[in-house]
């Protein structure tokens, strides 16, 4: 039987990679930057599978000029960028890469919270721009403390419940929101289910950990931020349109919160005249939570397993869209 034909948007790391091309036709976007969406819909006219990343498009066009394609492979465990309910109607698998990330990105997290807190790269830039004149002063660069404080976790799913199991270890009281009882954190953890609004007020540090969807688009908003302490901080390593940029930079620059620290943005790369960049209460990364040799290494393996699943005929440990077995039940194609 022929190899399935398969198209790889980036080269992910060699242990998932050396799997797809040892079982499949393998052909792998070379570049460091993403293709271009041209590209990908060429390459997709002639394909099984697609392995994808979060900033490809994949949408209705993509499959419409794609008859032979099977399933869509994703290296994240956000899918936000691709349009299931699309993908389902033509019989098209979705899968994605949860689980191997979640403390990985709850580290992550946690580092950005630690950061803007405590002001770390700000004292980095402090020390590097010749500014440490003075060897110790009882007022520089004063922060807040982290331990004893309150954390409000917006989204306690995985990654969520990870950061909160981190919060005990500061000792904090910890508040959460979710859509569904979480009775293990409130059991485990002695956390605290609350309204959004509740948890707004009460917050010193709000971490967002929801996906991306109609519901949670700027979820963040100003009517939030207004509610928030002005002693406290937002965190962000989920999604950036999740966070409303625009009011976000209102309420750090007139002073209704301390500081935000962001792994994700509205628009990525977030372009350089970004004016929350020009804060230095504010904390920035290039959505890089997940970015751990060991945790990218596994992420790439999942995106393996889950096409070979579904060429083997099983469901795909990873689906994302189950539904879709109605439309294309499972068969082997090795
Ligand atoms: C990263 O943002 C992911 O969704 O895995």
């Amino acid at each position: 039987m022929e190899k399935p034909k398969v198209y790889v948007t980036r080269e992910i790391p060699e242990r998932g990679l050396k799997i797809i091309r040892e079982r499949f036709d393998a052909e792998v976007w070379p570049e460091y930057a993403p293709p271009p969406k041209q590209v990908i819909i060429e390459k997709a006219r002639n394909v099984d599978a697609l392995v994808s990343l979060l900033s490809d498009k994949i949408d209705a066009e993509v499959f419409d000029a794609a008859p032979k394609l099977k399933i869509v492979s994703q290296l994240a465990v956000g899918f936000d960028n691709i349009d299931v309910q699309e993908a389902t109607k033509r019989g098209i698998y979705v899968t994605n890469t949860p689980g191997v990330l979640t403390e990985t990105t709850a580290d992550f997290a946690w580092a950005l919270l630690m950061a803007v807190a405590r002001r770390v790269v700000e004292a980095d830039k402090y020390i590097r721009s010749g500014k440490w004149k003075v060897g110790w002063h009882p007022s520089m660069l004063l922060g807040r403390d982290v331990h004893d404080a309150t954390i409000g976790i917006v989204g306690a799913g995985r990654i969520g419940s990870a950061v909160a199991r981190r919060a005990k270890g500061f000792n904090m009281r910890i508040l959460f929101y979710d859509v569904v009882p979480r009775p293990e954190l409130e059991r485990e953890l002695g956390a605290k289910r609350v309204d959004l609004e509740t948890l707004f007020r009460e917050a010193d540090f709000v971490s967002v950990h929801v996906p991306l969807m109609k519901a949670t688009y700027h979820l963040v908003d100003e009517e939030k931020l207004r509610l928030m302490k002005k002693t406290a901080y937002l965190i962000n390593n989920s999604r950036g349109p999740v966070v409303d940029e625009k009011a976000l930079y209102k309420a750090l620059k007139e002073g209704w919160i301390a500081g935000a620290a962001l792994d994700v943005f509205e628009q990525e790369p977030t372009p350089v005249d970004n004016p929350l960049l020009t804060l230095d209460n504010v904390v920035v990364a290039p959505h890089i939570s997940s970015a751990s040799y060991e945790t990218r290494s596994k992420m790439a393996e999942m995106v393996a397993e889950n096409l070979i699943a579904f060429f083997e005929g099983r469901k795909p440990p990873n689906l994302v869209n189950p539904e879709v077995v109605n439309v294309r039940p499972l068969s082997k194609q090795f």
